[in-house]
């Protein structure tokens, strides 16, 4: 037999290279290269009478047959970030820190499912016991799934395809997951990549709809995550601050619905519980009129989101002065920092800033800047913001406030919660809906500011002078 070289595999993109070295060439990524054996030429053939050949049987494009029901669970945020429900013959990665709750949720969905289909969970890291003290802390322990605690691919792939087999699998994770035919360790690039194109073979062969379990590792990559993102039809993030209760599951790719939506679930004694008006919650512990909180009227896919933004400026001990943001982009941050220190003439340069995205929500739209910009100026000026008000909008370099999408849904959100004033850019209208003095408008029960510019609303916190000391001092130096 010829000797089989080892090669050098990239544990986050799964790139290969000849040799060892520090930095992968392809992701950037430092101290990902793993050494594994060299994959067999044909592993999947190995098993089944390599060699064979048979003539395709070509088909025409019509005669399609009906699109199988979805699989719907009845954990209704569980279903809509699937798009639906789930859809026979797909798989699934359900991506998230590990301790974060997938097991949890999984095991909750599949109990769901189990009066209706056939289901399986099959798992690589607990005993059967584990699971079953869960279950019974659930009180799930009556469900009729099939348990089982396997390692070995081959042995999953024989139970999953015997008749009787289930309908619905969940494989937990597909880290612990091995194939006999590699040299490679389990959770390795070249094991992850074989065990999941087995599985998702025999997914669209029998119908099956496979559900898998990734782990991310501390750069919030699941090990060859590149790999299975590819591969899967659908990728959801199950994600969440770990001293918070609440956790976010959001469809980051979706070959049956949409993405960028997300369901909202509370941890609990009992297991995940939904959450079907996440604003009310994210709002819960809001205490009035403060200064340095803004209520941002988001939007997560089709769902809109209310939470608040609270920053804190204060004067820094430091040389250089501190930047700390939690659940938004700190580049962001900085920006807007810019924009309002050269368009508005704030100054935050010796300050400390903090911002906090509260209640552990991640937020990626644009359109939170105004908000963002809000919260900071209330801080800095030491007013709370407008009252009753939320604030959305994106922020441009030269200070102007941008229109963003689904405003009205906002709005709705926001008169929903009982809020009764909105800033926010100019918004889109239907030609001819267009009159004069559109600077104050009513939509439903909320009283709408359009903001054109960022000192606009710099303007709502009180005239200059009252905003910080080191402005009066400059304003001193230039008489
Ligand atoms: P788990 O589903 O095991 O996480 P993962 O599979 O993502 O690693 O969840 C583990 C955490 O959830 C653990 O810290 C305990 C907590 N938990 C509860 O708070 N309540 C519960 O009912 C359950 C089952 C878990
Ligand atoms: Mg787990």
């Amino acid at each position: 037999m010829a000797r089989r070289e080892n090669h050098y595999v990239c544990q986050a993109c799964g790139a290969t290279a000849p040799r060892w070295s520090g930095k992968c060439e392809a992701c950037g990524a430092w101290n990902t290269i793993v050494e594994e054996a060299a994959p067999e030429l044909a592993p999947h053939a190995a098993k089944r009478g390599a060699g064979k050949s048979s003539r395709l049987e070509f088909v025409g494009l019509a005669g399609a047959t009906a699109p199988a029901a979805r699989r719907v669970s009845a954990i209704a945020e569980f279903d809509r970030v699937c798009g639906g429900g789930l859809v026979p013959g797909s798989a699934v990665l359900v991506g998230g820190d590990p301790g974060i709750g997938k097991s949890t949720l999984l095991l909750q969905v599949t109990a769901a499912l189990s009066a209706a289909t056939p289901v399986a969970y099959i798992s690589g890291e607990e005993a059967i016991d584990q699971i079953r003290m869960r279950a019974a802390r659930l009180g799930l322990a009556r469900a009729d799934v099939a348990l089982a605690s396997a390692t070995n691919l081959r042995d999953v792939l024989a139970s999953l395809d015997a008749a009787g087999g289930p309908t619905l699998a969940v494989i937990d994770s597909i880290q612990t997951m091995y194939l006999d035919t590699l040299d490679s360790a389990p959770g390795t690039v070249a094991q992850v990549r074989a065990c999941a194109g087995e599985l998702i073979r025999l997914a669209k062969r029998r119908g099956t709809t496979i559900l898998l379990v990734g782990h991310v590792t501390k750069e919030g990559m699941i090990a060859g995550p590149r790999v299975l993102e590819h591969m899967v039809d659908t990728v959801l993030y199950f994600e969440g601050e770990r001293g918070h209760q609440f956790r976010i599951l959001r469809s980051v790719k979706n070959r049956f619905g949409p993405t960028d939506e997300i369901g909202v679930f509370e941890m609990t004694d009992a297991g995940l519980v939904e959450v079907p008006n996440p604003s009310a919650l994210f709002l819960a512990e809001r205490r009035g009129e403060v200064s340095g909180a803004a209520v941002f009227a988001g939007m997560e896919g089709t769902r809109p989101v209310l939470v608040e933004i609270q920053a804190l400026v204060a004067p820094s001990g430091f040389g250089t002065p501190r930047r700390a943001v939690v659940g938004w982009d700190s580049g962001r941050l900085a920006m807007i920092l810019a924009v309002l220190e050269t368009r508005c003439g704030l100054v935050f340069g010796s300050s400390d800033v903090y911002l906090n995205v509260a209640g552990g929500l991640r937020i990626g739209e644009p359109a939170a800047d105004l908000a963002v910009a809000a919260a900071l100026v209330s801080s800095l000026t030491d007013h709370p913001a407008p009252p009753a008000s939320v604030i959305f909008g994106e922020i441009g370099l030269s200070g102007e406030v941008r229109a963003v999408g689904q405003a009205d849904a906002r709005l709705k959100e926001a008169a929903k919660l009982g809020f009764s004033r909105a800033l926010c850019p100019r918004r889109r209208r239907p030609q001819g809906a267009q009159g004069k003095g559109e600077q104050g408008e009513r939509v439903g029960a909320i009283d709408v500011s359009e903001i054109a510019l960022l000192s606009d609303l710099v303007e709502l916190f009180g005239p200059p002078a009252a905003r910080n000391g080191r402005r009066e001092r400059s304003d001193l130096k230039m008489a």
